[in-house]
């Protein structure tokens, strides 16, 4: 019997697990870990939200098969979101799918749209699915940088005149996930006129759209004239509205990279559960002040994760937007590696942390710090943390007090 399937052939094992193993252990030992290591937001959605849910649930003629592509309420009430909130236009039958998640349709259009064989451009160090979703299929990956600085473009370039076959698929994806970088309008505006110039889909992830700290708004790829010729776009329920595990996300934007999307899903699912898709459509014509709230709830912890670390001697640069910190491991144990450096954060300061090369080679000598704890529980984690510091002789400014 073969065993040796092809598609898990290109799966590694996971980075991460080794570490998500001894949390497990370390808190079935009793121990109080302090967790920012998984980006599983903490709070709840707001009342109305649930309430949606609960009476929707309760009409017997809602737990049926829904529709693939979701309710065309909800595929009206995302297009309603993308006009008030950037301006842009979607049609709700032809420029709008709901996924179960974002991640779910990440994966599904990489299946719908890739051959093996073919080349996608994907950030490194990126969310994993924007890799893997990819692999999976049998592709291979070509790494670009995360951050949209000035080397973007040239290695880009680079990468098209560099690989055989030609790549097919650009992904983006602004907040980023492991590394908070945002961009901004000109930049996407570029990232289209070279799309279109050399003949790219662009995936554009924007999973963190609402959890920016500045003054200017997170743009969407969509707001440049032309991006719907394109790009896909894809946005969630889980951090705008703490609804993680409703599963709940969007695709919008080409016409034929969401009708690949939605033919495929039509051959793997029924659409979320209806009172799940009521209770969002509920969430996005709703009052929106529990999105500004949310925000502030992420920027407040953020401010006391880099004040408190850097008093215990660890200088996490500042995110702009997300819900992460992506804090380069202190130099004095930087030979660590990031993945020792988790593991002995976690047994020594009790406080658990993505490893950086879980998210690709170029996120080795970082972790991720997600902000799913609270203000008091940071703190407790920076004390936890200057003593793992202090005790591997990395020296702690202002001596001992924190
Ligand atoms: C960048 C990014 N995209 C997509 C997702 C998946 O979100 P969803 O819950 O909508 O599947 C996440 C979750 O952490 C993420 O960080």
């Amino acid at each position: 019997m073969n065993d040796d399937f092809y598609r898990i052939r290109r799966l590694p094992p996971y980075v991460f697990a080794e570490v998500n193993a001894m949390k497990a252990r370390a808190r079935a030992e009793g121990e109080d870990i302090i967790d920012l290591g998984m980006g599983n937001p903490d709070g709840a959605p707001a009342p109305h939200i649930i309430e949606k849910l609960c009476e929707v649930a309760r009409d017997p003629g809602a737990h049926g098969y829904s529709a693939s592509k979701g309710i065309k309420g909800l595929r009206k009430a995302q297009a309603g979101y993308y006009q008030r909130r950037f301006g842009v236009d979607l049609d709700p039958d032809t420029e709008v799918v709901v996924t179960l998640g974002s991640k779910e349709g990440l994966a599904n259009l990489a299946q719908a749209i890739t051959a093996p064989g073919d080349v996608v451009l994907a950030p490194n160090p990126s969310y994993p699915i924007h890799t893997f979703g990819f692999i999976i299929t049998g592709a291979a990956i070509r790494s670009i940088p995360a951050a949209p600085g000035p080397d973007f473009f040239k290695r880009l370039e680079y990468a098209m005149v560099y690989s055989v076959p030609k790549p097919s698929v650009l992904v983006i994806g602004y907040p980023s996930n492991p590394t908070a970088y945002v961009a901004d309008l000109a930049f996407y505006r570029e990232v289209v006129a070279f799309a279109k110039e050399h003949k790219l889909w662009v995936i554009s992830d924007l999973a963190y759209a609402e959890i920016y700290f500045g003054e200017e708004p997170t743009p969407s790829i969509l707001q440049v004239p032309g991006g719907k010729d394109v790009a896909i776009e894809f946005t969630s329920m889980s951090k705008t509205y703490s609804m993680a595990g409703w599963r709940m996300g969007f695709a919008v934007g080409n016409r034929t990279l969401i009708d690949a999307l939605a033919r495929v899903k039509s051959y793997l699912d029924y659409g979320a559960f209806t009172p799940i898709q009521a209770a969002a459509v509920a969430a996005l014509n709703g009052p929106q002040d529990v999105v500004a709230e949310n925000r502030a709830l992420y920027k407040a912890r953020r401010d006391v994760m880099v004040e408190s670390f850097g008093r215990a001697g660890w200088d996490v640069p500042s995110p702009e937007a997300s819900m992460f910190a992506w804090a380069p491991i202190p130099p004095a144990l930087a030979h660590l590696g990031s993945v020792e450096f988790a593991k002995r954060l976690l047994s020594e300061a009790k406080v658990a942390v993505a490893p950086g090369a879980g998210f690709g080679s170029e996120g080795e000598g970082f972790v991720r710090l997600a902000l799913v704890e609270n203000e008091q529980r940071i703190r407790q984690a920076a004390r936890g943390v200057k003593k793992f510091l202090s005790a591997n002789g990395v020296n702690v400014p202002g001596g001992q007090k924190e």
